[in-house]
């Protein structure tokens, strides 16, 4: 709270100083991730790139090459004379008297960790203090972002540390592989953003990516296949082909090219952490490897076999190779969403469960990666395993990284673990971030980036000691749905400046509505730079919550769009400049058309939004179940169907109750009521098992025992359809009842329902 004080403080003194007659300077609204704190001192800064850095001590190599070899930095030269670095006059060098000086200091004067830094902008020059470089390289990452105001920036100190010492972006280059051009592009934008650690998912079902040098059938045939897109693959034969065949697809990094990226990545503070998937995930490995399942036979298997000693050599001997090439501390083994029923089968594996005393197939599994990680520590690495190695006992110095929510990395915190938050609701970019009609077909679920931004990764469930074993917080690029870097791009951004922010700042309350202007202009930058950064949503984005005491709904409009305003009219002509511009919430009892659109400039910038929205009569009336719903699922339990809060775009929001069999409810209005509409929405989305009812069926009754059937609603959405599909399903006509009964007939997987509308 203190440093958002002086944050807050800083930018009020600021703005009154400069008040006067120059351009309000808006260099606040150009940092992704805000830092601490920003002192401003009296009078304007002159200094712009091209800078010419001088450092007083000895700066590692790493970093003197990243500022060789970045085109605002003109020169580089060390005064220590110790230093056996090369020193670089740029050819440009005449030019230098219209360059800025930045002097970089490393001083054990600034406190707290090796990342934190403080920058100091005076009237001609710069200087960078830190511990060590890491701090001075996030010096200069805060100037760069600095330099890219249009405004006259004032003369400041801003003094910054991350909130994490883990700080992530995974990419997943299996389903879709990636060239090491765009992985580079990618690295330079993760330094941007202040992220270190690059999470390399080169093993998985779909393609190796990884050159070893002892097991060439990993790189001949199991990084390639007939099929460049991933879900032309998934959905047809799975196959993998020789990489010399005419259609291949696919590829692998080679060693040097992994050095290559090493390096590369380290020059901007940031480790490559390689992940080699295990005991599952593991299709391409035991189709060319057979010998290493339990079945040994090709294509029938994903599970590698523990009970074969074979098994444990093989991966030894692909982690020595992988031990050369990627210098972390930290290996990630994989251990996600094993199968483990080939193990239950399988006579090695059953011998090898009796000699360890193992009771079940997760113990299995837990002394096979307890095994692994043994080795990876007996050559001095650590290991990160997702959260299923907390199944069958969580092995010793495991990091986990939490994905199914965040109760793997509470229950490893808890025993003494670290842990790395990356839970699929809030960390995962494979989700849609628009409205899922309007995008590019996606994995599903449904996580905007004001989403990303609200999330903390430490669980209130944990105390102080507790949540320093949460070492910090990471973003998840699956591919699957992503079959050109453009289009993985578009996914990743602006998310990813959104997490950047979250893993680095250390405000306590950050507010999305101070953040908005900065992920506006970020969103600009991003597309400056050449990034396919996906747009913030131009839509009206409106929100309902029940008012049980005063019986109204209270309607918010909001939007991403900064500077922005919402007009909206209720009289069912289209919004232009001229309608109700929005100010605050509208509260709102009977059935109401509302048309609702964002404006920039006074020119519409997104779609209209059509929403009727109503204090419908079911509202906190008694529910009846006779049926049950899925403990997965539960929404807002007992009252979800009548609670007037309705689901979004994902089924996973709160908001959407699931059943895995036919639903079957009774509403008591409490009285005879005229009804014109009795309706619920339902989902589709094939992919997780998502479909609608096969039917609804509604009946009403003035006595609760003699009913009569108003409504038989059959569905007419094909069960194949691909995308996020959603229909009303129920009665519209007249009618006057005290009870309904609304029933949907299951169709297969889950059928989700977020209300049931009465009006
Ligand atoms: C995962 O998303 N399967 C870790
Ligand atoms: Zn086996």
């Amino acid at each position: 709270m203190k440093k958002i004080l002086a944050f807050i403080a800083a930018l009020t003194v600021a703005l009154a100083y400069l008040n006067c007659t120059e351009k309000v300077p808006d260099f606040q609204s150009y940092l992704i991730p805000k830092p601490d704190s920003i002192e401003i001192k009296r009078g304007y800064s002159s200094i712009k790139p091209p800078f010419e850095v001088v450092s007083e001590s000895n700066i590692t190599e790493n970093l003197s090459n990243y500022i060789l070899n970045n085109n605002i930095f003109l020169s580089y030269i060390s005064l220590n004379k110790k230093s056996n670095m090369v020193d670089k006059q740029s050819d440009k060098k005449n030019t230098s008297n219209n360059s800025s000086k930045i002097t970089l200091q490393l001083s054990k004067s600034v406190d707290e960790s090796d990342e934190s830094y403080q920058l100091e902008i005076g009237k001609n020059s710069v200087t960078i203090k830190a511990n060590s470089d890491a701090g001075l390289f996030y010096g200069l990452q805060t100037l760069i972002q600095l330099t890219e105001t249009e405004n006259k920036l004032p003369q400041m100190v801003i003094s910054d540390s991350p909130r994490f010492e883990y700080r992530g972006m995974h990419l997943d280059v299996s389903r879709h592989f990636y060239s090491v051009d765009f992985i580079k592009k990618q690295l330079d934008m993760m330094a941007y953003y202040k992220l270190n650690r690059f999470h390399w998912h080169l093993t998985d079902g779909a393609g190796w990516r990884m050159e070893v040098k002892k097991y060439p059938l990993l790189t001949d045939i199991a990084a390639w296949r007939p099929y460049k897109n991933w879900k032309e693959w998934y959905k047809g034969d799975k196959l993998y082909c020789s990489k010399d065949d005419e259609n291949a697809n696919g590829g692998y990094y080679t060693v040097e090219q992994m050095k290559d990226v090493v390096e590369y990545a380290a020059q901007r503070n940031i480790t490559v952490i390689p992940e080699i998937e295990l005991p599952s995930h593991s299709e391409e490995v035991l189709a060319v490897y057979p010998k290493f399942s339990c079945t040994g036979i090709p294509y029938k298997s994903s599970d590698f076999c523990p009970g074969n000693e074979k098994t444990f050599e093989f991966l030894q001997d692909i982690f020595d190779e992988v031990l050369e090439i990627f210098p972390s501390k930290m290996i990630h083994l994989g251990g996600d969403e094993a199968g483990k029923a080939d193990w239950k089968k399988c006579p090695k594996c059953l011998k090898r469960m009796r000699e360890n005393n193992l009771k079940d197939v997760d113990e299995l599994q837990s002394y096979f990666v307890s095994r692994m990680g043994a080795y990876l520590n007996s050559k001095g690495r650590t290991f990160i395993g997702w959260d299923e190695i907390l199944e069958g006992g969580l092995a010793e110095n495991a990091v986990v990284m939490s994905w199914r929510g965040e109760e793997g990395g509470i229950k490893a915190v808890k025993s003494g673990h670290n842990a790395i938050m990356t839970p699929g609701g809030y960390c995962y970019f494979d989700a849609y971030q628009l409205e899922p009609s309007t995008q590019p077909e996606a994995i599903g679920g449904y996580l905007t980036v004001e989403k990303v931004y609200s999330y903390n990764p430490v669980p209130d469930s944990l105390n102080n000691e507790e949540a320093k074993f949460i070492m910090g917080v990471q973003g998840n690029v699956w591919t699957e749905y992503m079959p050109t870097p453009k289009h993985t791009e578009y996914m990743i951004y602006p998310r990813i400046a959104a997490l950047a922010e979250v893993a680095w700042s250390n405000s306590e309350n950050r507010s999305w509505n101070e953040f908005k202007p900065r992920i506006n202009r970020h969103v600009s930058l991003l597309k400056e730079k050449g990034v396919n950064s996906c747009n913030l949503n131009a839509d009206v984005l409106l929100t309902q919550n029940p008012d049980t005491i005063n019986n109204y709904m209270v309607v918010e409009m909001n939007t991403d769009l900064y500077p922005a305003s919402i007009y909206y009219t209720i009289d069912g002509s289209e919004p232009t400049v001229n309608s109700n511009v929005y100010k605050k919430p509208l509260n709102i009892t009977d059935p109401t058309d509302i048309k609702a659109a964002v404006f920039v400039n006074n020119v519409i910038a997104g779609n209209i939004l059509k929403k009727n929205v109503s204090y419908h009569k079911a509202i906190n009336k008694k529910l009846t179940y006779n049926c049950i719903y899925s403990w997965q699922y539960p929404a807002g339990g007992d009252k979800a169907l009548i609670d007037g809060y309705f689901g979004g775009f994902g089924y996973g929001d709160g908001r959407w109750q699931g059943f895995l069999k036919d639903m079957d409810v009774v509403i008591d209005l409490g009285q005879k009521t005229k009804i014109n509409r009795i309706e619920g929405k339902f989902m589709q989305i094939i992919g997780p098992w998502v479909w609608m009812p096969q039917e609804v069926e509604v009946l009403v009754s003035d006595d609760g025992v003699n009913y009569e059937s108003v409504a038989i609603d059959k569905n007419d959405i094909p069960v194949e359809q691909d995308g996020v599909l959603f229909r009303y399903f129920g009665f519209k006509g007249d009618a006057e009842a005290r009870f309904i009964n609304y029933k949907a007939k299951h169709y297969k997987g889950f059928m989700f329902i977020d209300e049931i509308v009465v009006e």
